[in-house]
């Protein structure tokens, strides 16, 4: 039994009245209001608990309110909270060394900011500025934010459309597709941005090589590299950055959802070279960087190292694949394949129809998970899930997906 204090009781209906008055209503919810969480566990305010496959779109790497989390930010909370980037921050200190320290050697510059769509535009600037060009060119079926620069560079054209007329244009090929890439990069170009999984666009992962063809193209045209592992980052894909899986280094990565493991925080990092290009005032911002969600990270770093979750991850990850690969094979009528890296794995359905009431259905199994790209079960729950946690909440989504 996990150990929650029940506060926060309330009714689903009168949180709903609550918010209809309010809200602006951009975002669908399931019926549930979440009001605790402790590892992979949450708890809503009708008292219902739930395994959560979702961990907060990717973010509680380390699991809900780690204890270690909690203390590390309570701790900085009291001490001091906001700086400005006017004055030095010394847990900003220890996260930009951190950083340096467990990414490759090339990588020894970063720049903090609040939320991952930041951390993208923190990207495109930084490759506007070290090129001197404007182009950018991204895949189909990528996500990198909501903001207009973020947008820019989407492959998901349910995103951009809407705002077609605010946005730069920019060239989108498909994933995983050398030839393409090579055929669009060229010396207008500043960057190519890419998932190292695609976790958005329905967990796709690339053909061994393909970041390493796409370091070449972009150097053969005085392009960048930038690696978005804001998804795939923080030891979700069995390494602590997608990249790894390839050998390759990009020249500008950017991090978010699991770097805080709840507190938000993003940021960027780059090398000597690309850092040198930038001057005084081409960036900023006012919360970026602040005490307290670099606290945070800090704590989340130590923690993966520590309780070695990067590792299990990976081991996890590919029990977890074997599992769903057995239930494809056992029902190849019901189910397409399976996809995945490390603990962001995606059991491909065949009726889109169907794989849409999942989320709301696994809400009264007690299981929180989530489907992207219409028909792709997404399982990314915390790397520290427990196994007796796991399991049961994984046969009942498949239950879901077979009834
Ligand atoms: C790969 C990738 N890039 C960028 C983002 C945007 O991050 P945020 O929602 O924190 O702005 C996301 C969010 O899902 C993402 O998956």
């Amino acid at each position: 039994m996990t150990d929650f204090s029940g506060v926060g009781a309330m009714k689903i209906e009168a949180v709903e009245g609550r918010e209809a008055a309010h809200f602006l209503p951009v975002v669908k919810r399931l019926p549930v209001a979440l009001v605790e969480g402790r590892g992979s566990r949450v708890r809503d305010a009708e008292g219902g608990e739930y395994t959560d496959l979702t961990a907060g779109w990717g973010v509680t790497c380390i699991g809900h309110c780690h204890p270690a989390l909690v203390e590390a930010i309570s701790t900085q909370a009291g001490r001091l909270m906001q700086t400005t980037n006017l004055f030095y921050n010394l847990p900003q200190l220890d996260l930009i060394e951190r950083l340096a320290v467990l990414t490759p050697d090339a990588l020894t510059r970063s720049f903090l900011v609040n939320s991952g769509a930041e951390a993208v535009e923190g990207a495109l600037k930084l490759a506007h500025r070290a090129t001197g060009r404007a182009g950018f060119v991204s895949t189909e079926g990528s996500f990198h934010g909501r903001t207009l620069g973020a947008l820019r560079v989407i492959g998901q054209a349910k995103h951009r459309e809407p705002y077609e007329q605010l946005i730069l244009p920019s060239t989108v090929v498909p994933y995983d597709d050398l030839d393409a890439a090579r055929a669009a990069v060229d010396s207008r170009v500043a960057a190519f941005i890419v998932e190292p999984v695609q976790g958005e666009g329905g967990v796709h992962v690339p053909r061994d090589g393909y970041l390493r063809g796409l370091r070449e193209i972009c150097d053969a045209a005085g392009a960048l590299l930038i690696a978005d592992e804001i998804q795939t980052g923080m030891g979700r894909t069995g390494r602590l950055m997608g990249f790894e899986h390839d050998g390759v280094v990009p020249d500008v990565v950017t991090l978010g959802k699991g770097l805080g493991g709840g507190f938000p925080v993003a940021g960027f990092l780059t090398t000597e070279a690309v850092a040198a290009t930038v001057k005084l005032g081409d960036h900023g911002t006012t919360y970026g960087g602040n005490p307290v969600a670099c606290a945070a990270a800090n704590a989340v770093l130590r923690v993966l190292t520590e309780e070695k979750l990067v590792e299990r991850a990976a081991s996890l990850g590919a029990k977890l694949m074997e599992r769903l690969r057995s239930f494809a094979t056992e029902h190849p009528e019901l189910a397409e394949g399976v996809r995945g890296r490390g603990l962001l794995v995606g059991l491909v359905l065949r009726d889109a129809e169907k794989a849409g009431t999942i989320p709301l259905r696994a809400v009264d199994e007690g299981v929180l998970v989530n489907v992207t790209a219409g028909r792709v079960v997404r399982f990314f729950p915390p790397l520290n899930i427990p196994e007796d946690d796991l399991w049961p909440a994984v046969d009942k989504v498949l239950a879901l997906a077979a009834g």
